[in-house]
């Protein structure tokens, strides 16, 4: 596991730690804060790299196609992807929506169903609503056992020959809970061949090896700045196959082959689906956060933040005044999701904000998860590497405070 020197020295890449003493950054979900490199791989790029790629016969036109394709080989590798698998989009949530615009009203008809989990952030549910409603096609649910997790039972139970796409998250924003979703794949092909599978990395890129090969999956989709890049910057793998066959979804420059007054043809994938200038200092800078993840190793990365976890989890749970959603299972993303019995989780936020301490306040864009629970809303405190047992240790500290502050009785 990375030690505590090894922790300290990563937090000198880390500026936002000289904002104001005591700053706890527990909101990591949400977006991460960016190291030095990353930083300066996007200072480097608009000072000495910048034009528009794949557009230009000089210089800086070519240093910026080489960046921005560097990039793009870097992530492929990533992910265990070729490089024509690994389109660059805006966020997870506009990968999605290609896939909803380009495959999904395309191929989907009422008699087919789209299964997803009531984990899903509402990236990955309102866009499956919105299929439904324009295919006649059914949205079907799959729900949560006591822990938190998809049974193999609910999910056999779910799944038909029906079942044309499954859109899964392979990591709960909110309670942590990591699904099979590589076993739920393979459920889901022995079914039905034709099914499509849509994996929502957005939070599990960041902590866990990713491996498309091994997952098999169709489709699989990430953020780069919940993992130390820009924001601006997403990614969506897609086989290639898969890819080539389905439509644009944005039609302009730079994705087309040759154009005619009444129709033209499109390159493939993935040029195919980056229509318009490309955010090339934001490719770089996903280049630079792996390049960060790398060199301290996703596997101790994880290891870490799930140690993280496990204690703030252990603390907490003492806490009679607390009630706390994230699964118990220890193979979990870094999430802690909670409420005070008698606090509105806003005021909790605001409290410990007094103290330095960032923590997510609402329904995390997932309230058909916060209803399932019997919630509106809650608190999450998410962690990152950069954090600390110490930072927990002073967060426990001040949940004690809240109870003071808003007058709750012992
Ligand atoms: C599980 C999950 N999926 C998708 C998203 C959407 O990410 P973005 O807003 O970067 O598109 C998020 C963001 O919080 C998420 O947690």
């Amino acid at each position: 596991m990375l030690s505590k020197e090894q922790v300290l020295d990563i937090r000198k890449d880390f500026k936002y730690l000289d904002i104001k003493e005591n700053l706890v950054y527990f909101d990591n979900a949400a977006t991460t804060q960016k190291p030095l490199q990353v930083v300066d791989s996007l200072k480097d790029y608009y000072e000495k790299e910048n034009g528009n790629p794949h557009r230009g016969a000089h210089y800086l036109a070519i240093k910026a196609t080489d960046a921005y394709e560097e990039s793009r080989d870097k992530v492929a590798k990533f992910i265990n992807a070729t490089s024509n698998e690994v389109v660059f989009l805006r966020n997870a949530t506009e990968a999605l929506n290609l896939v909803a615009y380009s495959w999904a009203l395309n191929n989907l008809t009422e008699n087919d169903e789209i299964l997803i989990s009531i984990l899903e952030h509402h990236s990955n549910l309102v866009t499956w609503q919105f299929v439904a409603r324009k295919t006649g096609a059914k949205l079907k649910y799959l729900y949560l056992d006591d822990n938190m997790q998809i049974t193999d039972e609910e999910f056999e139970n779910k799944l038909t020959s029906n079942t044309k796409l499954l859109a899964i998250t392979a990591a709960s924003n909110v309670v942590g809970t990591m699904p099979n979703v590589k076993e739920f794949i393979k459920k889901a092909k022995a079914k039905n061949k034709d099914v499509v599978t849509v994996i929502d990395a957005a939070q599990f890129a960041p902590h866990h090896k990713v491996d498309v090969k091994d997952l098999d999956c169709d489709f699989l989709v990430f953020s780069g700045h919940k993992m130390l890049s820009a924001m601006g910057i997403g990614v969506l793998y897609g086989k290639e196959e898969m890819l080539n066959s389905i439509d644009p979804f944005l039609y302009g420059g730079d994705m087309i082959e040759y154009v005619y007054e009444d129709k033209s043809t499109f390159l493939d994938s993935p040029a195919r689906f980056e229509a318009g200038t490309q955010n090339v200092g934001g490719a770089k800078s996903l280049a630079a956060a792996i390049d960060y993840i790398e060199k301290i190793g996703i596997d101790n990365i994880y290891e870490y933040e799930s140690a993280l976890t496990a204690y703030a989890y252990e603390k907490m749970e003492k806490l009679s005044y607390i009630d706390i959603y994230t699964t118990k299972n220890e193979h979990r993303s870094p999430v802690l999701a909670f409420n005070f019995k008698e606090a509105h989780p806003h005021d909790v936020a605001s409290i410990l904000d007094n103290y330095g301490i960032a923590v997510r306040s609402g329904h995390h864009c997932a309230q058909p998860l916060h209803r399932n629970l019997g919630i509106n809303f809650s608190c999450r405190a998410s962690f990152a590497f950069y954090n600390t047992f110490e930072e927990i240790d002073y967060f426990i500290e001040h949940l004690e405070d809240v109870r003071r502050l808003m007058g709750i009785e012992s």
